[in-house]
């Protein structure tokens, strides 16, 4: 029971690798709130985890959402010792010459400004009590190219650059920031964004252990780094792909 009544708040915990992590905190004691665009919690969270969770709808992209985020857990749950930040967006796959301004700007709003937003809400916070942890979850996007995605790309370099920027600053405060950088996995990101058989299959060829990740094993990366396990680990992005960002 490494999260024993810890508060662990999961932006994008409606789905797929954020929902993952979700079950698992729950395995292990803590109390979550799942925050996500959707109206409501998804059903099979709540059918599936019995200790105590709850939910708030967010817009990461929008500064005051993501304050009330904050504020609804202090109220709801008294504190908070762990963010995740899963939510993310993928957009077209399109060349670079040919990407829309639109999808690169809203790409940019949840990925970047989004993920920033939540880490610095949640850092006056941490910083006060003098303790606190931050996943946040990049891509390999964040360390190669990835064709069609210029604004992706970006997005998950960014998010690598900021983890460590927020890493060094908080350091000293007993505050940890890390990220895990996945490879292809199976959710409704890779499996919404692209329909065509031929190019999953092609990802997967791609990948040494010839397989997409699952959820789940992207989620026991997230729980190491926000576990004492990892106690003198901060500013990194732990690669879970497979072996893909070895070729
Ligand atoms: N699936 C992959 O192959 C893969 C690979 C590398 C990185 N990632 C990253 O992992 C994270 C989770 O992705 P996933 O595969 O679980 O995708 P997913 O689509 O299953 O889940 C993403 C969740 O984020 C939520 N979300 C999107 N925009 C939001 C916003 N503005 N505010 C609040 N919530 C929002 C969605 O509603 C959804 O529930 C993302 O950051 C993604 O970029 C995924």
């Amino acid at each position: 029971m490494r999260f024993k009544d810890k508060v662990v708040i999961i932006t994008g915990g409606n789905s797929g690798i954020g929902k993952a992590a979700a079950i698992l905190f729950a395995q292990e004691g803590a109390k979550l709130m799942i925050a996500d665009l959707a109206p409501d919690m998804a059903a099979d969270l709540t059918t599936s985890i019995s200790s105590p969770i709850a939910y708030v709808q967010v817009d990461v992209s929008k500064l005051s959402d993501v304050e009330k985020m904050i504020e609804y857990t202090i109220s709801h749950f008294g504190g908070i010792d762990i963010l995740v930040n899963s939510a993310g967006v993928l957009g077209p796959r399109v060349r670079t010459e040919k990407y829309a301004e639109e999808d690169f700007d809203k790409i940019i709003d949840v990925n970047v400004k989004g993920l920033w937003y939540c880490m610095k809400v949640a850092l006056r916070y941490f910083a006060e009590q003098r303790r606190g942890n931050i996943v946040n979850i990049a891509s390999v996007a964040g360390h190669l190219g990835m064709v069609g995605h210029i604004a992706y790309a970006a997005s998950k370099h960014a998010v690598v650059g900021m983890t460590k920027t927020a890493a060094i600053e908080f350091a000293k405060h007993g505050i940890r920031i890390n990220a895990v950088c996945p490879g292809f996995t199976q959710t409704p990101m890779l499996e919404g964004a692209e329909a065509d058989q031929a190019y999953l299959e092609a990802l997967q060829y791609a990948t040494p252990m010839k397989r997409f990740g699952k959820p789940e094993e992207i989620a026991s990366a997230i729980l190491y780094l926000a576990a004492d396990d990892s106690s003198f680990i901060t500013g990194q992005s732990l690669i879970v792909d497979g072996g893909l960002i070895l070729q």
